[in-house]
């Protein structure tokens, strides 16, 4: 157990997928996984444990934010010995050629801060995805036909934004969504050498003001759910 995990020792997996939502968590074990097992509820932070094809997977929410995200991340890092971490979440499109329900695989994620700032000062490290995983997941969407876009994202510190000449300065240098965790997690994973990357749903969009009915979000989410669970035991 840690501070916010209660899972015991060989609950989680070496493979995690983290939704941000503890519920899509429940939802996602449920639909995709066999033999699950609800491995944590600390503050309701739900986690499950079972298999996949006979893969081990744990899925376990985030909560939104890069420092909600921080800590579940560190924990199952460093005291669960998590090995893949993919995080599975929505984000806004930036692009006019990225449409509502299409898939982002995040290359890269930019921000204006995270919460490794404190350890990288002065310097701008550039937070990638892990390469195996990046063209697992692009070539598992493309077998799918979902349409999908691989480039870089911007993690946001905040959902209501203030900063509409940020966000040009964004479209202009082509970031293709906002969401608000993957920079921290592609930072912890390059710190502890492990494997990570963001599997994206556009569920609303910054240039056309259009949004993913709830209706039709549980669809959406299904395709990434299993775009990274292939990319993950490719
Ligand atoms: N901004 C930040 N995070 C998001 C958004 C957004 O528009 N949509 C989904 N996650």
């Amino acid at each position: 157990m840690t501070i916010h995990i209660g899972a015991q020792p060989g609950d989680i997996a070496e493979t995690v997928l983290l939704p941000g939502d503890p519920y899509r968590a429940k939802w996602a074990a449920e639909t995709f996984l066999e033999d699950v097992k609800l491995v944590n509820e600390v503050r309701g932070m739900l986690g499950f444990t079972g298999t996949w094809k006979g893969n081990r997977v744990t899925i376990h929410g985030s909560g939104m934010g890069m420092p909600s995200l921080s800590i579940y991340a560190n924990e199952l890092i460093r005291d669960y010995g998590a090995q893949t971490l993919i995080r599975i979440g929505s984000c806004g499109g930036m692009q006019e050629s990225v449409k509502v329900r299409d898939v982002i695989l995040a290359m890269t994620a930019s921000s204006i801060s995270t919460p490794s700032r404190g350890i990288f000062k002065e310097f701008q490290f550039a937070p990638c995805a892990d390469w195996s995983l990046l063209k697992a997941a692009a070539e598992a969407a493309e077998a799918k036909g979902t349409p999908t876009h691989v480039g870089g994202i911007y993690s946001s510190d905040v959902f209501y934004d203030e900063r509409p000449d940020l966000n040009e300065q964004m479209t202009r240098h082509g970031i293709l969504g906002v969401e608000m965790e993957a920079a921290e997690l592609y930072n912890l994973a390059a710190r502890h050498g492990r494997r990570a990357l963001a599997v994206l749903t556009v569920s609303d969009h910054l240039l056309t003001g259009e949004a993913l009915p709830s209706d039709q979000r549980e669809k959406s989410f299904g395709d990434m759910v299993e775009i990274a669970l292939q990319a993950a035991f490719a």
